[in-house]
């Protein structure tokens, strides 16, 4: 991986479109519902904040949307291009435009950024007046068994706990509680649990995002602990044919700006 083929968002997570597409596929391909609930009709004019390399972003143009894609890493920004897709490089707390979208639109990045507010703060610049903000992310106890099994390895071997688990995954309530403060009307807000099975096991799902973790390890003792942390989760997780899944809770709302 080069610099230009990786980028490092808010938190410290690089992504690299090939191993991304390699072991996350996923990510794209169980968000059906929350398109469902965004409802695009053809003309609107909608941001997909955080399209990856823009395979969920193709679903909502085929409504007849004019869609315009933002996204930090500069090789997914090249993937979704790729795509024939309108995405440009930037971050979700300042996004960079001066128009109005008529719908905002998110899926599976906003538990990555720990400055919620800043987040709605900015989505709420960038909408008319009603518009729409559409999403799905990790809640309130997602990925509860991994983030355990991580914290117990770094407690075991003395380690810093507090980079075990940089993400931001809150309850319905206090969701709720940051789009109203931000000027929202909540439409829908619920927590879905979705165990969300693993195409390349859990090393997939380590590799692609918990790498910064793992790569500020010391060296002599990462392999031991990365093993530690699989064998504590493959009781919970693995099952006897060797198929891992993940316990995926989604945080699923739809509000719309005030006018
Ligand atoms: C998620 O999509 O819920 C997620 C993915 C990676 C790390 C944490 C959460």
């Amino acid at each position: 991986m080069t610099a230009s083929q990786a980028s490092t968002s808010a938190s410290g997570q690089q992504w690299e479109a090939e191993s991304y597409a390699r072991n996350a596929r996923f990510v794209a391909d169980l968000a059906a519902p929350v398109v469902e609930l965004l409802k695009p009709r053809p003309g609107e004019r909608i941001l997909d904040l955080g399209c990856g390399d823009g395979a969920l972003s193709l679903t909502i143009i085929a409504s007849g949307a004019e869609l315009t894609g933002i996204e930090p890493s500069p090789s997914l920004v090249a993937a979704a291009r790729a795509r024939g897709i309108h995405a440009v490089r930037g971050d979700g707390r300042a996004l960079p435009f001066s128009h109005s979208f008529d719908a905002v639109f998110t899926n599976a990045v906003l538990h990555w950024i720990l400055q919620a507010d800043e987040v709605i703060r900015s989505v709420a610049g960038v909408l008319r007046p009603g518009g729409r903000f559409v999403g799905e992310f990790g809640g309130h106890g997602n990925v509860a068994a991994i983030v355990v099994a991580l914290r117990a390895a770094a407690r075991r071997h003395g380690l810093d706990e507090s980079e075990v688990s940089p993400f931001f995954f809150p309850t319905p309530a206090e969701y709720a509680e940051r789009l109203t403060r931000g000027g929202f009307e909540v439409d829908s807000i619920e927590l879905i649990p979705r165990p969300t099975p693993l195409p390349t096991s859990i090393e997939g799902w380590l590799d692609t995002f918990r790498a910064p973790y793992f790569l500020a390890l010391p060296d002599e003792s990462r392999t031991l602990i990365r093993r530690e942390i699989i064998d504590l989760l493959a009781p919970t997780l693995c099952d006897s044919q060797g198929n891992w899944t993940a316990d995926y809770v989604r945080l699923r709302f739809s509000a719309h700006l005030r006018e």
